[in-house]
């Protein structure tokens, strides 16, 4: 895998990264990515330590029926970065339904433990939805740290949005918080607006303070941003 200062090397010199629709073949590539940028572009490890649980509660939906437009940045063959989501909550719940047979096997031994903290304050503090009748979408992106800033998360949204957009959703939301400061940037210059936000404690117990959650929408019944 490349490092970050190798990738910059490699992009000066006139390197480009692909942007391809998500395959089956990267579900366990896209979970590790999913792993590495968990707390807030950041290693899960220090909230949910079972990768094999994380990849299997956050990522095998999308990979079995839920998933709809996904695309994946891909750097000298090697996946740096996704966005994944489902077209609607009824895809997602089934997509969830199908996968609860990995979900199962990934429940570990050891390490379980230490993801309780985190499950238990998820399941009180839960996000706010936007209304689903206008935003049925939903969206997840997320890159390596030594792949941000070169325009592929913007490149992965936009492909995303084209997609969702060409096939008649009529938008989408996102959950994320004040901490994301990159990924507001790039929301807000795509036109995506905040429909909620309140301060959270789920973090708190890793992050030392509460921190602000966000409800951003994009309507795409005009089509996808310009
Ligand atoms: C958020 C993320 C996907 C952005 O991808 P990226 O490839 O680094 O960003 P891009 O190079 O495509 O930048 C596109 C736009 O995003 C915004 N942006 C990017 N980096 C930014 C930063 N550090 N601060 C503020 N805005 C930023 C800017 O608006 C930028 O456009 P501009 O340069 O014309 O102003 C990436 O940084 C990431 O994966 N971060 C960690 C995980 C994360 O937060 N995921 C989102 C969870 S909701």
């Amino acid at each position: 895998m490349r490092d970050r200062a190798s990738l910059c090397a490699a992009y000066s010199e006139g390197m480009t990264a692909l942007v391809r629709p998500v395959q089956p073949s990267d579900q366990r590539a896209v979970g590790d990515i999913a792993y590495a940028t968990g707390f807030f572009g950041a290693s899960a490890r220090i909230f949910f330590p079972a990768p094999a649980l994380f990849r299997a509660l956050w990522v095998a939906a999308y990979f079995r029926g839920a998933g709809f437009a996904g695309f994946v940045a891909e750097v000298d063959g090697q996946v740096v970065g996704y966005v994944l989501g489902a077209p609607d909550g009824h895809l997602y719940q089934r997509g969830l339904r199908r996968a609860a047979p990995e979900i199962l096997a990934a429940l570990p031994t050891r390490g379980l433990w230490g993801c309780l903290p985190y499950l238990w304050r998820a399941a009180l503090w839960h996000a706010p939805q936007a209304d689903p009748a206008r935003f049925p979408a939903h969206l997840h992106l997320n890159l390596l740290p030594q792949a941000r800033g070169h325009r592929l998360g913007e490149r992965l949204l936009r492909a995303h949005l084209r997609t969702l957009a060409g096939a008649g959703v009529p938008g989408v939301q996102l959950s994320t918080t004040a901490e994301n400061g990159a990924a507001l940037g790039l929301y807000r210059k795509l036109g995506f607006q905040e429909a909620h936000t309140r301060l959270t404690p789920l973090w708190t117990p890793w992050l030392g303070r509460a921190t602000r959650q966000l409800v951003l929408t994009l309507e795409l019944r005009q089509g996808p941003p310009a």
